[in-house]
């Protein structure tokens, strides 16, 4: 059974983007990741899991496939023109995570945005997430967890303090 795992930036006042759709305040951070760095990360991943708002956001940004060496699944629920070696599911969430979970050949990231791993989450399908607080408050945008009412009480694994003001925090959800 594949671990559909979370590893997201947010700024310290809960969001993943700016109100202007920018990702500026966090590549300029000073923020050290050192051994939690993306480029470790991403070897264990076989399967990243997009929601169409962040894929949008790739295309726009000029990077129509940027996960080459794994499987990409875009969840949306409209026409998507994308390269073919992108995956586009329109089938709904409950028969993706179901597929998801039968996986056996390494990790699922689910990348977000906040909606597809809120959706996610509502699901009890996210073992884990891992959330990289910048020092920086942005004062708006989408929000790392939109408020849709869903509670919970994850377990914390870790949390740690990064080189240049950043936290590194690692949850576990219990039922999952
Ligand atoms: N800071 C970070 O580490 C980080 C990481 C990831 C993303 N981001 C940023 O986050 C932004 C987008 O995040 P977001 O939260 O607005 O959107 P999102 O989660 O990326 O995408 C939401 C879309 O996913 C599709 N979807 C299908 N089933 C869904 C379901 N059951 N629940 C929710 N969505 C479902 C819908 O597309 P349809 O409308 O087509 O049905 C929905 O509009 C982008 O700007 C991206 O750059 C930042």
């Amino acid at each position: 059974m594949a671990r559909i795992v979370g590893y997201i930036a947010s700024s310290l006042d809960g969001f993943i983007v700016d109100a202007d759709g920018s990702l500026q305040w966090l590549y300029e951070s000073a923020v050290e990741l050192g051994e939690h760095h993306y480029e470790i990360f991403i070897k264990r991943i076989a399967t990243v899991v997009v929601g169409r708002a962040t894929y949008d956001w790739l295309l726009k940004e000029g990077v129509p496939s940027p996960y080459p060496k794994q499987r990409t699944i875009v969840v949306t629920s409209r026409p998507l023109d994308a390269p073919p070696e992108i995956e586009v599911w329109n089938k709904g969430i409950d028969p993706l995570i179901a597929e998801l979970r039968a996986l056996d050949n390494g990790d699922v990231w689910m990348l977000g945005g906040g909606q597809l791993q809120m959706a996610f989450m509502e699901r009890g399908a996210l073992h884990e997430i891992e959330i990289y607080l910048m020092p920086r408050l942005i004062g708006g945008g989408a929000p790392l967890f939109p408020p849709t009412g869903f509670r919970a009480s994850p377990k914390l694994l870790s949390a740690k303090e990064l080189k240049g003001g950043g936290v590194r925090l690692h949850y576990a959800f219990a039922d999952t």
